[in-house]
């Protein structure tokens, strides 16, 4: 199997040679933040309308240094939009930031001329574009991100991401913990300047070693003696988590990028490429008050990582709470997996030479937005072969406007588990081929898929379907 294969490229194993060490950033020094809401200017009877600037601000991301950071709304990272299905969201975004960007809401069913293509550009300078959000779709982690081409890489880097709870009623009635328990977090890596800088370079994965949850390096999060739902989002560029429990206990696993699973999961670690999320629940009541609790990062490092990207936050239990929550032993019922009537095959290959592959193609081919690479019947149902060519670096795979499901991995039928559930990113490490299969319809038009990790995006791995 490919479970020993490491998950990152290998040769650039040099340690950072400049910038901040993480060794010196102290551990689980500060609180984790909570996202802030966003809040509606207006809202009519079917309809929520926000206003949002991105914008350069300062955050103190590591301990005693501030950094400039991308944002929405002046937040690192972004805020959180909360929506409901079958209402409309409205979003005028404004461009206060250096470089055009596109708003991308990755994982929602829009629009093609709201989806935020990689050449729909927002101008610099007070550029604006209003994005429509229908959310004819059930409950899901959405989330925000640039996905200007070729530049997206950077600007994500820099911190333009901010969260979207969709949820429903199907969600909402299963009694899951919620309110102040339900707790959205943003898992990253980065790499600082000696000044405290965020430091870019094209292919960095070797030296983005400080772990960020929540805008900050290695915090804390006291948490009550019961039940939280976390939900864990990738937003690294290049990085693959597997979060798991110091101690080894369960984590139940509800759900998946497009919402619950049909049942719970326990697993005792979850693991998250660049773009997927991971719906939770972890209960604390085992743990006597005064527990410090670490979530770390279990994935297999390539050699010259250090040891602190194997740390991500720390959980301390700092008193009782009743508990009134409950995870059912059903979730929700999937939708049903229609025939489906074509077949393609789509493979990933990169040049492995870091820093700067010299091409990473989807079937041979760098991305062209004058280029249609796959037309599709509107309505039909299709079984995608994808393959990560390379026989070292990690690729994952993301289609926009739908949610899959993962049919096969490298032969063996997906039944259960982690991968069994609505997604629209799956993980491919070094020579894997997963199946999967999705239903084309909703509206016409052109959308990407491509790599999901930024940077190999950025690079070219990235294609164009067009629904017709
Ligand atoms: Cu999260 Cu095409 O993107
Ligand atoms: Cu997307
Ligand atoms: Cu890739």
């Amino acid at each position: 199997g490919a479970g020993g294969l490491l998950l990152s490229a290998p040769r650039s194993s040099a340690a950072v040679t400049t910038g901040i060490d993480p060794a010196s950033i102290a551990k689980y020094a500060r609180r984790m933040p909570r996202l802030p809401a966003l809040l509606p200017h207006a809202v009519s009877p079917t309809t929520d309308y926000y206003r949002v600037t991105m914008k350069e601000a300062q955050a103190e991301v590591v301990p005693g240094f501030l950094t400039e950071v991308n944002t929405f709304d002046g937040h690192f990272p972004g805020p959180v939009l909360h929506a409901r299905s079958g209402r409309r969201v409205v979003v005028t975004q404004t461009n206060r930031l250096g470089v055009p960007v596109s708003v991308h809401l990755h994982g929602a069913h829009v629009p093609s001329s709201s989806d935020g293509a990689p050449m729909d550009l927002i101008a610099t300078d007070g550029g604006t574009k209003t994005y429509t959000y229908p959310n004819q779709q059930s409950h899901a982690n959405l989330w925000f991100h640039d996905h200007a081409h070729h530049t997206e890489s950077e600007t994500v880097f820099r911190g333009l991401t901010a969260t979207y709870l969709l949820r429903d009623d199907v969600e909402t009635r299963l009694g899951l913990p919620s309110g102040r328990y339900d707790v959205p977090v943003s898992i990253r890596d980065a790499r600082f300047d000696e000044d405290g800088q965020l430091h870019y370079e094209m292919n960095d994965f070797a030296n983005r070693q400080v772990i960020l949850a929540n805008g900050r390096a290695w915090p804390y999060f006291e948490v009550a003696a019961r039940k939280y739902r976390f939900r864990f989002y990738n937003t690294a560029n290049l990085r693959s988590f597997a979060l798991a429990l110091a101690d080894g206990s369960p984590i139940t696993l509800i759900g998946t990028d497009g919402g619950l699973l049909a049942a719970p999961f326990q697993t005792t670690s979850v693991t998250l490429s660049p773009g997927e999320r991971a719906d939770v629940v972890i209960d604390f009541s085992r743990y006597p008050v005064g527990t410090e609790l670490e979530l770390r990062n279990v994935i297999p490092q390539p050699p010259g990582q250090p040891v602190d990207v194997a740390q991500v936050l720390q959980f301390r239990v700092t008193r009782t709470a009743s508990d009134t929550s409950v995870v059912p032993a059903a979730l929700r019922t999937l939708p049903p997996l229609p025939p489906a009537t074509v077949e393609r095959s789509f493979s990933l290959l990169m040049d492995e030479t870091p820093p700067q592959p010299a091409y990473a193609y989807i079937n041979g081919k760098e991305f062209d937005d004058q280029r249609i690479d796959t037309t599709i019947t509107y309505g039909t149902t299709e079984v995608w072969t994808v393959t990560n060519a390379n026989l070292r670096a990690p690729h994952n795979f993301h289609i926009h406007l739908v949610q899959f499901r993962v049919l096969e991995r490298n032969g063996v039928a997906v039944t259960s588990g982690a991968e069994s559930g609505l997604k629209d990113t799956v993980m491919l490490r070094a020579g894997e081929t997963v199946k999967l299969q999705a239903t084309f319809g909703g509206y016409r038009g052109v959308y990407v898929y491509h790599c999901h990790l930024f940077d190999h995006a950025s690079m070219g791995m990235m294609a164009q379907m067009q629904v017709v």
